[in-house]
């Protein structure tokens, strides 16, 4: 999912990109992309300062490599099927200062949201409002032009305490030439647990077929049908069942489990006697239990076992993480 927006942006004809990585991560990203050369990139690695303080100031914080550049921030966990070739190449062909794309939703107050004037121009951009004035989410797709800057030095924090992109946004507007164009296809934020889960179901039925090839050793028994990926130096036991569309990672050992369609598995990951299916399984999770584990996200490291110890005889034992869903 890392990668999807990124070969997105060089479909686009971009192959400078800059990536905002966490303070402390940036040799964590590295070391997952490089420098870009495999993708016929160039990709740099900006470590976030000054704590979490919204999405414009995410972009000031690169101004070093930005300043006097036109430019596309796309936000990592967005995910649309199709081209963003369409917008760029408006963006550029108009000469505008900004371009915005816009998704029709359900929840407008989710998101940033556009209000449309008398004329269906462009007034402002708003964040989160209470009262969407329209039905469309401003998606995580935008062009500015070098005026970013000179935007950024007039706004302030919101009440949330975040420099806001519908700030900087709604300054375009008012002081250059915006155009918005909306994305009628497939596009979600994938920003919660579900939507990520549906965006990581979303991108396998959407991988080419070739994409789908097995590297590994497979014992006799072993059932693979539809798409099925799987990594080098991962074994898959007897008494498997594999139902794609299915990725799973490197160093990974299957043994009498299924795993079922639109299921992620990264790299080192254990699973025994399990069901899995719609879920997304991070590197170096165990899993050895025999309940089914459905629409499910399990984070790096995790271990979900089968309850052993006879006293007490009710109970489970938990060690949960920061702000997770269990639900038993
Ligand atoms: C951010 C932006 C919002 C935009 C959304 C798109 O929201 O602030 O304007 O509509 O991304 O994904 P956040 O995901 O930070 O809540």
């Amino acid at each position: 999912m890392l990668l999807y927006p990124i070969k997105k942006i060089i479909d686009a004809g971009i192959t400078d990109i800059i990536i905002n990585v966490n303070p402390g991560e940036v040799q964590l990203m590295a070391d997952t992309l490089g420098d870009g050369s495999k993708y016929g990139a160039h990709i740099k690695y900006v470590e976030q300062r000054g704590g979490a303080k919204g999405l414009a100031h995410v972009v000031a914080n690169a101004e070093e490599y930005l300043r006097g550049e036109r430019f596309l921030f796309f936000l990592g966990d967005n995910i649309i099927l199709g081209s963003i070739k369409k917008f760029v190449e408006r963006f550029q062909n108009e000469e505008l200062n900004c371009m915005i794309a816009l998704s029709r939703v359900k929840d407008p107050q989710r998101f940033g949201v556009p209000e449309f004037g008398a004329e269906g121009q462009l007034v402002r951009t708003i964040e989160k409002p209470k009262n969407p004035p329209s039905p469309f989410a401003v998606t995580g797709i935008y062009l500015f032009d070098e005026n970013f800057f000179e935007a950024f030095k007039t706004i302030e924090p919101s009440a949330r305490g975040e420099y806001e992109i519908t700030d900087i946004i709604t300054w375009y507007i008012r002081n250059g030439k915006t155009g918005h164009e909306e994305i009628t296809g497939w596009w979600k934020d994938t920003g919660t647990p579900d939507a990520l889960i549906e965006g990581n179901a979303l991108i396998m039925d959407d991988l080419p077929r070739e994409h789908f090839c097995c590297e590994c050793e497979l014992s006799e028994s072993v059932q693979i049908q539809g798409m099925v990926s799987i990594g080098k130096n991962t074994r898959i036991n007897a008494d498997v069942l594999i139902r794609g569309p299915v990725v799973i990672g490197e160093n990974c050992e299957i043994t009498s489990s299924y795993i079922g369609p639109y299921t992620s598995i990264g790299n080192n990951v254990k699973i025994n006697q399990t069901e899995v299916e719609h879920s997304i399984i991070f590197d170096g999770a165990t899993i050895d239990t025999t309940r089914r584990i459905v629409n499910s996200l399990i984070g790096l490291n995790a271990t979900l076992v089968d309850y052993t110890r006879t006293h007490p005889k009710s109970g489970h034992r938990l060690i949960v993480g920061d702000n997770s869903f269990v639900e038993l």
